[in-house]
């Protein structure tokens, strides 16, 4: 695949024709050429302009196919962009300008507005995610492919082009999220993931500040400094913030903050993984990662409001110094919690995070992003994630942003009798119900114990949708990046005003 993707015309770009199926034959504007090249791929039998489905024409083009024009949308163009970037390298082409059809429909079906600069956007995304493969580990048994060349790509359309732009780098973000969850435990500890943070934080302009597993103590963190005390790579929270020098009018005032679950290595701990169920933790982290991704992005957009990260980060070992179920441990709120299962550790290094986070960062809006639990998984699949909610603007600033970039969030719901639930009897709460049912809810309802009720707050449990286990049109098997275009796409709605930046 290509080393990396940028916007701009080689001299030796390709013509990609894109074409809707059932398109006429009536092509309007075009040039000569571009008209000749799709019809050649009209006569040719068995190209049926499928959403991604390309057709070289000698050496003269590439035909790409975009499906039916009434099902025109985002969710369309991403797949042809990742299909196209899959068929480029197939075909050793390193250059391409993209003709895009002449009678793009003003309205879709559901008679909203086509929006060529979000296409472009989806195109990009589609690019930059299915471009990704994973080879930090190739060693030297690996059949060496050609050394990786980069690939330019524009278009003749100027607001398809800062799609195209805003597309790539959205997907670049993602990309880094990606690289970070697929490194290995062995690697990826407690203090890499702080070093790695302090990088990105360099390379991008933010501002960082790590509580180490000392101050943690300090500060009374039982749940970040207890489960990740038997790891010989120590706990940490580590904060970056974004502040721009001059908000957004609509954003002036408002504090997003994120915070990601880190575990970067999820044994269960006493209440230990068994049956191979521990294989495949080291995506315990991707909350954080997503969280960290996001960050890189609405630094490099320069969005024009003011967003902090935290991750929680810890390793949940077994060991003399590790603890235990029954153990009584006090939270950063004062707030005592009976442990009654070692493996339900997300959410008690969540808990301090968003109880510093509130007492200390002075948020307006809070959306914590978390590989929470397996009955997330059994509820929805790996088709959404599943979300928390109780403040309806906040709820509507995620929905809009999840419409936007096509990551889906479906809503559970979180109730009086959920917090309840999560009481203890020797403590103030237990870390999970012996009932053993809800437990995505109890999860929320756990966390809900450490926000300040007056700030909007949203927890996303992404335990479904944060890896595949199969290849498809965007992603290889591995992680997606999950988050990282919803995060940004929501910090961004903070600085329009409208439907979308109701205050929250
Ligand atoms: N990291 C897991 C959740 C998880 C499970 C993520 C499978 C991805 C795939 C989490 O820490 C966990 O172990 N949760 C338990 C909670 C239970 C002990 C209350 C679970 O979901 O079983
Ligand atoms: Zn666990
Ligand atoms: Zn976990």
């Amino acid at each position: 695949m290509f080393k990396s993707i940028s916007i701009g015309k080689g001299s030796k770009a390709v013509s990609v024709v894109c074409v809707f199926a059932e398109e006429g034959r009536k092509r309007g504007k075009s040039p000569a050429a571009v008209n000749e090249l799709h019809a050649l791929g009209r006569e040719t039998p068995g190209f049926k302009s499928e959403i991604g489905e390309t057709l070289a024409i000698g050496d003269r083009g590439v035909l790409l196919g975009l499906g039916k024009i009434e099902s025109i949308g985002a969710a369309g163009f991403r797949k042809a962009g990742g299909k196209l970037v899959r068929a480029l390298d197939r075909m050793g082409l390193r250059s391409a300008m993209l003709h895009l059809p002449t009678n793009i429909p003003t309205h879709d079906q559901k008679k909203a507005k086509i929006d060529i600069e979000r296409l472009g956007r989806a195109f990009g995304e589609g690019l930059t995610l299915a471009n990704w493969r994973f080879d930090l580990f190739d060693g030297t048994a690996t059949r060496r492919t050609a050394p990786q060349a980069p690939l330019s790509i524009t278009s003749s359309d100027a607001d398809f082009n800062s799609g195209l732009e805003r597309g790539l780098l959205l997907g670049s973000a993602a990309n880094l999220t990606r690289k970070l969850g697929a490194t290995p435990p062995n690697i990826c500890h407690p203090e890499w993931v702080v070093t790695t943070a302090r990088k990105i934080a360099r390379d991008n302009g933010l501002k960082i500040k790590v509580i180490d597993y000392k101050e943690a103590q300090r500060l009374g963190m039982g749940g970040l400094v207890n489960v990740g005390r038997a790891s010989v790579s120590k706990p940490a929270l580590v904060i970056l913030s974004h502040t721009p020098r001059r908000p957004a009018p609509a954003a002036r005032g408002e504090h997003l903050v994120l915070i990601g679950k880190t575990i970067t290595y999820d044994t269960g701990g006493y209440s230990l993984k068994v049956n191979n169920g521990m294989k495949g933790m080291k995506y315990d982290k991707m909350g954080g990662m997503a969280v960290l991704g996001a960050m890189e992005a609405i630094a490099q957009a320069k969005l024009p409001v003011r967003v902090s990260g935290v991750l929680a980060v810890a390793e949940n070992m077994v060991g003399g110094d590790a603890y235990r179920p029954d153990d009584i441990i006090s939270m950063h709120n004062g707030v005592t919690v009976e442990v009654t299962n070692t493996d339900a550790e997300g959410r008690l290094v969540l808990a301090d995070a968003l109880s510093y986070t509130c007492k200390k960062l002075e948020p307006t809006a809070i959306v914590d992003v978390a590989t929470l639990t397996g009955g997330v998984v059994v509820a929805l699949g790996h088709f959404s994630a599943g979300y928390f909610c109780e403040h309806e603007a906040l709820r509507n600033r995620l929905e809009s942003a999840s419409q936007e970039c096509g990551e889906k969030i479906w809503r559970l719901p979180l109730w009086t009798e959920h917090r309840d639930f999560m009481r203890g009897q020797h403590a103030d709460l237990i870390n999970s119900n012996p009932m053993r049912s809800a437990h995505p809810i109890q999860g929320a309802a756990f966390l809900s114990f450490f926000v300040d009720e007056k700030i909007p707050w949203a927890h996303v449990d992404i335990a479904g949708v944060d890896s595949v286990e199969r290849d498809n049109d965007l992603y290889v098997q591995g992680p997606t990046g999950w988050g990282v275009r919803l995060l940004t796409d929501l910090a961004e709605g903070f600085t329009r005003r409208g439907t979308r930046g109701a205050s929250a």
